[in-house]
């Protein structure tokens, strides 16, 4: 049993009382009223948001690389040596390399894959082609996550609806994020309104999820679901928020031969954009801007 002069849980080295005790009275009335409450591990504290917002600047700063790399003739494998290569000067780790046994820096996505795209020689980007780049960094221990769009050349009208209403998705899930106020539910619920208005699927067997300390932590942040549902957003929760939607039905095949190639069952098109965020005192922030 602490007492409440005693160093916080949360490792700031102030006392319990002056940091989280009040935090903690919070969350131990929503508990009584059933409300499903983050663990301690999932709240951050000043100095994880400060080392996670550092690593967020190399992430955004290797999206913004890719955009400018990017391009009709370049294969996906020298994407992912481009994006490696920037990473390291960076004296940052590409997040997902090795991870669970993925193969590559990168994951690069096009038109009818879902998510989990490996880059290739093989893969040579070509107009009209949408792509998703998706990367994780990790810096000094901390872990940042977002993916983008991109279109190659000319795309078609309904790529373009597809690749706009996906962002939109996103935005829209960010929207909704309030401390002590909103829920896990309630960014799915309005993901999903949106894709239906505009006569999108969302796929359901990915989502977005904790992140911070390693590439993926609890919760599981699903796109569709009910509003006031799940667990209660509360300040120091770092997230992802990942829609991903297609423009056929939202069944999915997992490739055979790599195990990590995923897509569209119909082969139609599918999008995916993602953000980083940390739930603060008053609001969200995009740590992954
Ligand atoms: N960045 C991905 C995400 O958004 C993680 C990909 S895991 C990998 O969750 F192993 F496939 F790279
Ligand atoms: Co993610
Ligand atoms: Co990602």
């Amino acid at each position: 049993m602490h007492s409440i002069n005693d160093y916080c849980w949360c490792g700031s080295k102030r006392s319990y009382k002056e940091c989280h005790m009040e935090f903690d009275q919070r969350l131990k009335a929503l508990k009584k009223r059933n409300i499903i409450v983050p663990s301690r591990k999932l709240i951050k504290n000043a100095r994880q948001i400060q080392g996670i917002k550092k690593c967020g600047i190399v992430n955004s700063g290797l999206l913004d690389m890719v955009g400018k790399n990017i391009r009709e003739g370049i294969s996906t494998e020298w994407l992912n040596q481009l994006a490696y290569k920037y990473t390291i000067s960076k004296g940052a780790r590409p997040g997902v390399l090795n991870f669970e046994g993925y193969p590559k820096s990168i994951c690069t996505s096009i038109n009818n894959v879902v998510c989990h795209g490996i880059p290739s020689k093989k893969d040579i980007l070509k107009s009209g082609d949408i792509i998703n780049v998706d990367v994780t960094t990790e810096l000094s221990g901390y872990y940042t996550d977002a993916s983008r769009m991109y279109r190659i050349g000319e795309i078609s009208k309904e790529a373009e609806k597809l690749v706009r209403v996906t962002r939109e998705c996103l935005y829209k899930g960010i929207e909704v994020v309030k401390p002590w106020k909103s829920f896990i539910g309630d960014i799915g619920y309005e993901v999903q309104k949106h894709a239906r208005a505009n006569g999108f699927t969302v796929a359901r067997e990915f989502g977005g999820h904790g992140v911070g300390l390693a590439v993926h932590e609890d919760p599981f942040v699903f796109h569709f679901g009910r509003k006031r549902t799940g667990m209660i957003l509360v300040p120091g929760m770092v997230f992802t928020i990942e829609p991903i939607l297609n423009s056929g039905g939202n069944r999915v095949c997992i490739d055979e031969k790599d195990k990590w190639t995923v897509r569209t069952k119909d082969g139609s098109l599918s999008a995916q954009w993602e953000h980083t965020l940390l739930v603060t005192e008053d609001g969200v922030e995009i740590i992954s801007m």
